[in-house]
């Protein structure tokens, strides 16, 4: 990657997570994204602290971590409530992943996300300098392009969105849709992870914006232009390689591979989440054991599902829910000796989790709709080469669109999540080899450094575009002389 020495990435995203030491709590696929994108550069990640004030500052805090320097405000409690808790998550989420039914479209919500978006703004701008590119992460943040534009910003700007965009049906629910979609025009370049959830925006602007799309692949519509791309994020797949070799993980392997006690382990792990589909594993485990009682006591599930967003009812709702199906099905198939679901809820940290993931036999990565899903590619980074296990992956999520050689099932069908399940325990190790091998190769090409390099390219093209002298006017000049 080439950078002119002044031109330092400025990230701005909701939520900032440090850069973790050692042994820390695990963090989000998201925050390890972030964290390993800056690393390498002299970047500033920029958010909110995560802390309540009674009265919004403006005040910026600043720490450096792990060769990051890390900026932060801290927010009003009502804008923590109908910012985060209310728009973003209340509105936009479920939104975003098909749920119209727990959408919440309050007014107080849009003008919270507006006035953040303006406080985010505000304390921004100072930080910027003139040659300083500038990468707005996620669904939180949608109208800062435009709020910093207003404010002056004559820098690139980028907008990368970590979640789907929907089909435009779902989209014309909400209300002032034209404004949000005309805020992402403010910004050079706009990033989805696949080529469906640019698609979709794609029709947005067609259909419902009078837009056109240009032969370059650029998008015009509102007076403005902007160029969406197709950018798959990745992991750190040698960092998390690493990982394997830590005492912590190879400590969690070894009571996991002990508690196997021989059975072999299917693993889901989660956040928390409607989107996850995580009621839908369990029921289609359980039919499972109902249709092949000869995999009973051979098998068992480690489902590891983190509490998040506990503000928001829908979740409040889930973990409820969970708990009840599990027990359930454990009440009903547990022998004396003998547990179907182990549900956890514990956080992990990323070196345990590498371990737990080494151990396992089948990773269920089934989501009913995912942006992209990075479980599905740490699981393949921290497999054995020698005994890898096989990955069941959702055709909804982001990362259906690469990882071909996994078992790709329909999540929102118990019988094929549960042929899946079959197919991938009976699987030659032949075969698990090759299919680990084609999506290592993967895992390993389209890595978090090529994310990161591909956004940052297309961010530097777009602002040398925009700085370029206008071509001279031939057709008028000969119409002149
Ligand atoms: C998803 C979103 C992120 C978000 C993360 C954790 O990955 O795309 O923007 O930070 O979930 O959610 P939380 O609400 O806890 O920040």
């Amino acid at each position: 990657m080439e950078h002119s020495a002044l031109s330092r990435l400025i990230v701005v995203s909701n939520r900032i997570s440090a850069p973790a030491p050692e042994g820390a709590a695990s963090q989000g696929g998201l925050a390890m994204a972030i964290s390993a994108a800056l690393r390498q550069s002299s970047g500033i990640w920029f958010g909110w602290s995560g802390n309540a004030i009674d009265e919004f500052t403006g005040q910026i805090s600043m720490q450096r971590e792990a060769g990051v320097t890390i900026a932060t405000i801290d927010l009003e409690a009502q804008d923590i409530d109908e910012y985060y808790n209310g728009y973003a998550n209340r509105t936009l989420w479920p939104l975003f992943h098909y749920r119209i039914d727990l959408t919440q479209y309050e007014r107080s919500f849009g003008e919270a996300y507006a006035r953040v978006n303006k406080r985010f703004a505000d304390t921004l701008l100072p930080l910027i300098g003139p040659d300083d590119i500038v990468w707005i992460q996620d669904y939180h943040l949608i109208p800062l392009g435009r709020e910093l534009r207003e404010r002056g910003v004559k820098n690139a700007i980028g907008f990368f969105l970590h979640i789907p965009w929907p089909a435009r049906e779902l989209i014309l629910t909400l209300p002032r849709h034209r404004q949000l979609v005309e805020s992402l025009f403010h910004y050079d370049v706009v990033g989805f992870h696949t080529e469906e959830w640019k698609a979709a925006f794609q029709s947005y602007v067609i259909n419902d914006a009078d837009g056109m799309a240009l032969s370059d692949g650029r998008l015009t519509a509102f007076g403005r232009t902007v160029r969406p791309g197709a950018f798959p994020i990745g992991i750190d797949a040698q960092g998390f390689k690493d990982l394997i070799q830590s005492p912590v993980a190879q400590e969690s392997y070894d009571r996991i591979i002990e508690s196997k006690a021989g059975r072999k382990m299917l693993l889901g792990v989660d956040r928390l989440d409607y989107s996850k589909g995580i009621d839908e594993r369990l029921l289609a485990y359980e039919r499972l054991l109902t249709d092949s009682p000869e995999l009973r006591r051979q098998i068992f599930l480690l489902q590891i599902s983190t509490y998040t967003r506990s503000e928001v009812t829908a979740y409040q709702d889930m973990i409820e829910r969970l708990d009840s199906i599990s027990g359930r099905i454990n009440g009903a198939h547990a022998e004396m000796d003998w547990i179907p679901i182990r549900n956890v809820h514990r956080m992990h940290s990323r070196e345990e989790l590498a371990g737990i993931y080494r151990a396992a036999d089948v990773a269920l990565v089934t989501p009913l709709r995912d942006g992209m899903n990075l479980v599905a590619k740490e699981f393949v980074a921290a497999q054995d080469e020698a005994n890898p296990g096989v990955l069941v992956l959702s055709r909804f999520a982001g990362a259906a669109w690469q990882m071909r050689d996994a078992l790709i099932v329909n999540p929102f069908s118990q019988e094929d999540v549960s042929d899946a399940v079959k197919r991938a325990l009976a699987m030659p190790l032949k075969e698990r080899q090759s299919r680990w091998r084609a999506l290592m190769d993967g895992v390993e090409r389209d890595d978090i450094n090529a994310w990161r390099d591909n956004f940052v390219a297309a961010m530097h093209e777009a602002r040398d575009q925009g700085r370029k002298p206008p071509r001279p006017r031939i057709a008028a000049a000969r119409k002149d002389g």
